[in-house]
């Protein structure tokens, strides 16, 4: 069902800042799992593909594209099992061990030196989860000394025998991940043990709590209780997306695919809401969304492909993002390569999906303030009998950025609309005279379009050169539009 209004509009004041955006939202993560590091990050033994220390450099180069801010690793739940010590040192020293969550085999050739080495390439930073179901505090507060202490001390002085004099200074630590089966309580208590080894080995450590699956407000305020004077951030995980995507038995899929993002939005709003609640006197500590996306199959490895409408609900988590600034400062799309991967490969070939291209625009363009904005539209309902409490939901979901100097100005508008662009007004002021205005469009003739190996192209970014600010637009159907008005 859809609702009208009236004639769609939306205004943007860039001289009016109303927050700040961490970059650290565009965040991915990366596992052990599937063919997220070996084979996709790293080469196939043997390969003859061009290399940079053993990584591929088609997929080093993509994500480099991304900008991305920071990288998460080793797990998800690999990170259970996950043993740090077994993967430095000589490769050909290194154990085989089993990886008892996927039940696969582990070689250890992918450890920290390779991850942070990795992250170096492309200018991230490491985000590292360490072991809380089976390993101890004193095992990870080792692995933060083994990566952050000078080389004059007998932790820094094993990480240089092993290739690297300086430290890794790696800032942000997961504590755990996914301990629901522990419950609450006992994940609290955990994160607090393990926090006041790993402070003590690194003060300058910033470290993450195990937040709910979706909202489970018990879980996020037992946390936050036992833990809350602690923490820096609360990670709530949220997976959505809609598995149908037959528009033969209908559109009500599309749009409950793409209403997803209202659904990550809603855990992410009630998380901040949760921190300015309990806890007002610490409006720094964050929340870190640090698995999410759209997950609607379950095959070999996880290997999974997004389409145009996927893109879309990233997008539209993006702007959700912006709207929740003030508390949502870190975020990990999951997954990188191939396992849940924006980034899909197979022994020679690459190629990216519309998740890709959304994460590439919105880091690459938006972000640095948010500034007042409005749209009003028409909105939809997702049919009940499909997905409930969807409902009311705005055709144009919009944000709008700038840098700190206010000379690039962005307007991310996504129209969920499945059939009709939308002639829209645009009143956009404050921005900075003789800008050149550059419109970025996401889109591809379906809702459901994909690119695959064979055939790479389908879903595209076109971009096109305005003569001027415009004061009205026509959004196509389900597509992503970065409007950017930069002097620079
Ligand atoms: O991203 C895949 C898996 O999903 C992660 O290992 C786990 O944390 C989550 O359940």
């Amino acid at each position: 069902m859809s609702h009208r209004a009236t004639e769609p509009d939306i205004s943007a004041d860039f001289d009016t800042v109303t927050g700040t955006i961490d970059r650290n939202i565009y965040g991915h993560f990366a596992e052990h799992l599937g063919g997220c590091i070996y084979g996709g990050i790293w080469a196939e033994p043997g390969t003859e593909l061009p290399t940079l220390r053993d990584m591929r450099m088609d997929v080093l180069e993509l994500v480099r594209a991304l900008r991305p801010p920071n990288i998460r690793w080793p797990g998800g739940c690999f990170s259970e099992y996950y043993h740090w010590e077994d993967g430095i040192g000589p490769v050909e020293s290194r154990p085989w061990r089993f990886d008892w969550k996927w039940k696969k085999p582990e070689p250890n050739v992918v450890g920290t030196h390779e991850f942070v080495d990795f992250c170096a390439e492309v200018g991230a930073e490491p985000v590292v989860a360490v072991n809380v179901r089976t390993g101890t505090p004193k095992e990870a507060a080792a692995w933060v000394r083994y990566c952050n202490s000078p080389r004059t001390t007998p932790d820094g002085a094993r990480r240089a025998a092993n290739g690297d004099p300086e430290p890794f200074a790696v800032k942000l630590w997961d504590v755990g991940n996914e301990s629901w089966d522990l419950g609450a309580e006992e994940s609290a208590q955990r994160f607090l043990a393990y926090c006041e080894a790993m402070k003590e080995a690194d003060p300058e450590a910033k470290l993450v709590a195990v937040g709910s699956s979706g909202w489970k407000e018990e879980w996020n305020r037992t946390m936050l209780q036992v833990a809350g004077e602690k923490l820096d951030y609360i990670a709530p995980h949220h997976y959505d997306g809609w598995r149908g995507r037959d528009l033969a038995k209908g559109e009500g899929h599309y749009y409950a695919n793409v209403a997803s993002a209202c659904r990550i939005e809603d855990t992410m709003r009630r998380t901040a809401e949760l921190l300015d609640e309990m806890l007002p006197h610490r409006p720094e500590v964050g929340v870190s969304l640090d698995e999410w996306g759209v997950w609607t199959e379950h095959k070999q490895g996880l290997q999974h492909n997004y389409d145009l409408s996927d893109g879309l609900v990233a997008a539209s988590a993006f702007n959700g993002m912006h709207r929740l600034s003030h508390r949502v400062t870190m975020a990990n799309w999951a997954q990188l390569v191939n396992c849940l991967g924006m980034i899909q490969t197979d022994a020679t070939r690459v190629c990216v999906t519309p998740v890709y291209l959304a994460f590439r625009l919105y880091s690459k363009h938006c972000g640095g303030e948010r500034v007042e904005s409005s749209v009003r539209c028409d909105s939809f309902d997702v049919p009940e009998d499909i997905r409930s409490g969807l409902t009311g939901l705005p055709y144009l979901d919009i944000s709008a950025t700038r840098t700190p100097d206010g000379n690039r100005c962005a307007l991310a508008v996504v129209n969920r609309h499945l059939t009709d662009d939308i002639e829209t007004t645009l009143a956009l002021t404050g921005v900075p005279d003789a800008a050149t205005v550059t419109v970025h469009e996401m889109n591809a003739p379906e809702c459901f379009s994909l690119n695959t190996l064979d055939a790479p192209d389908t879903v595209t970014i076109r971009e096109q050169q305005l003569y001027a600010v415009p004061a009205t637009y026509r959004f196509p159907a389900h597509s992503l539009t970065v409007v950017v008005m930069s002097t620079a």
